[in-house]
């Protein structure tokens, strides 16, 4: 029999065939249109709410094999960047494709170096925030906020601007971040060091007090970039998706960032690694893990930090994050809820409810417990994950808009709704 790369398909409707082409493993939703069952008929859509089997785009940022548990940037092993490599010698390699040689390396650090400064105004603006605004919610609107002060951004086809704008914004992010977080303590906000690194700056800007020179502490300063590493990119989740579909529009980067950054936040994506921390705190001890796990096969609560779109089997991240924990406890001490998490995911692992629905522990189950334990307050969690996410959002934006294949994300819909009808006057309603 010769094997053709295509789909035939009858629609029993009419009693017609059709040939679909397949390439790459998927048939085009458009070749579908012209499956009618008469003139009148618009053609046979997709319906997949979701998007559980439907590829947005094609891309060559980051591959994932949920099965397997894989996990590479650019083709490289996630394991490797976390041990080999820097955040932002990974960002650069999501940004551009390959890893930098040692002048580009040089320049590309240099560039984010000398980035890291806001305008005044900026900081005025995050003063304007209430005390316990949450610092996820000041970021947001602070990424948004920059796009007027940088109105050069909206020439998204300039490859010179694109660049500029990764610039301030892989520099500028950690620096909103920590004044978003001195605010919520009423701290003054600390300035950047240039004679630090890209971690060990963000730390600074964080934490220093009186101190003339502030200086990090190099487990902690090399484990946030571990964490930073693993967080860079993940191909086509929730804010990906809001960044990519924000941008199809041809908006500024910065008002981009600020809706896919809205989309990380909620506690089924980024918000997780902090509502882990919560319920681990409400758990409180290991005694009452059975309890959690009677709750959870009764369909009350989900448990934070497990599952995942795409992994059926351990994310690699969390592995990795796993062994981190201890190195950063040997300086921070023991962050306590780490036996509680540990007991947690053992149980769960033998559930027959875990085991059948193949939820394992994702990144965001170990990454709070760290944070915790190098002092971060848990809602500046999610504030982290945007720092490092960053880099692959701009990654996925600028290949969406050099993608001839791509045009305004607008998807179709089924409309069920009610067929024409008269206008009713409120007086006969
Ligand atoms: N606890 C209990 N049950 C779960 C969980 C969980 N954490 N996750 C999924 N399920 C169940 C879910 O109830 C469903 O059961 P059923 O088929 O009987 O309706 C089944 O597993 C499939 O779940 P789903 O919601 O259809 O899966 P999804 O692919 O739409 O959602 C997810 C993925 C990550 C949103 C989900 O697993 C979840 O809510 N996890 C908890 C939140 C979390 O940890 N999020 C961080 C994800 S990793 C970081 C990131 O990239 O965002």
């Amino acid at each position: 029999m010769s094997q053709r790369n295509s789909l035939t398909i009858t629609d029993n409707r009419t009693g017609k065939n059709y040939e679909v082409p397949i390439e790459n493993g998927a048939i085009k939703a458009i070749d579908l249109r012209q499956i009618r069952t008469d003139a009148a008929d618009s053609g046979l859509t997709t319906y997949d709410p979701g998007f559980l089997n439907t590829a947005s785009c094609q891309s060559r940022v980051t591959y994932i094999d949920g099965e397997k548990g894989i996990l590479n940037y650019r083709g490289y092993p996630i394991e490797q960047l976390a041990e080999k490599s820097t955040f932002l010698e990974t960002a650069y390699l999501v940004l551009y494709g390959e890893l930098p040689n040692k002048q580009q390396l040089d320049e590309w650090q240099y560039n984010i170096t000398h980035h890291t400064i806001i305008h005044r105004n900026i900081e005025k603006f995050i003063d304007g925030f209430h005390y316990d605004a949450h610092p996820m919610g000041m970021l947001v609107s602070t990424v948004a906020a920059m796009s007027t002060f940088y109105p050069d951004a909206q020439h998204i086809m300039d490859p010179e601007s694109r660049t500029l704008q990764t610039y301030r914004l892989i520099a500028k992010m950690p620096t909103l971040a920590a004044f978003t977080y001195r605010h919520s303590i009423g701290m003054p906000f600390a300035y950047p060091d240039n004679d630090l690194n890209y971690t060990g700056n963000f730390l600074n800007m964080l934490f220093k007090k009186t101190e003339l020179k502030y200086k990090p502490d190099p487990v902690l300063q090399r484990g946030l970039d571990l964490l930073f590493i693993l967080h860079a990119d993940h191909e086509q989740n929730c804010s990906t998706n809001a960044m990519r579909g924000i941008g199809s529009s041809h908006v500024d980067p910065y008002s981009a960032i600020a809706g896919a950054a809205a989309a990380l936040y909620g506690p089924l994506h980024g918000g997780a690694n902090e509502m882990v921390l919560r319920q681990l705190n409400e758990i409180g001890s290991k005694d009452k893990i059975p309890n959690i796990i009677k709750r959870v096969h009764a369909g009350e609560v989900r448990l934070m930090g497990f599952g995942h779109r795409v992994y059926k089997n351990y994310d690699p991240r969390a592995r990795i994050i796993k062994n981190l924990a201890y190195e950063v406890f040997d300086v921070t001490g023991k962050n306590p809820l780490i036996d509680i998490a540990l007991e947690l995911e053992r149980i769960a692992l033998e559930d027959e409810y875990f085991i059948k629905k193949k939820l394992y522990p994702n990144v965001d189950f170990y990454s709070g417990l760290i944070y915790q334990a190098m002092g971060f307050p848990l809602t500046i969690f999610p504030v982290l994950f945007a720092i490092a996410r960053t880099a692959g959002w701009i990654a996925q934006w600028i290949e969406m808009l050099q993608d001839p294949d791509q045009r305004i994300a607008r998807p179709r819909q089924i409309y069920l709704g009610n067929g024409p009808r008269d206008y009713i006057p409120i007086d006969k309603r």
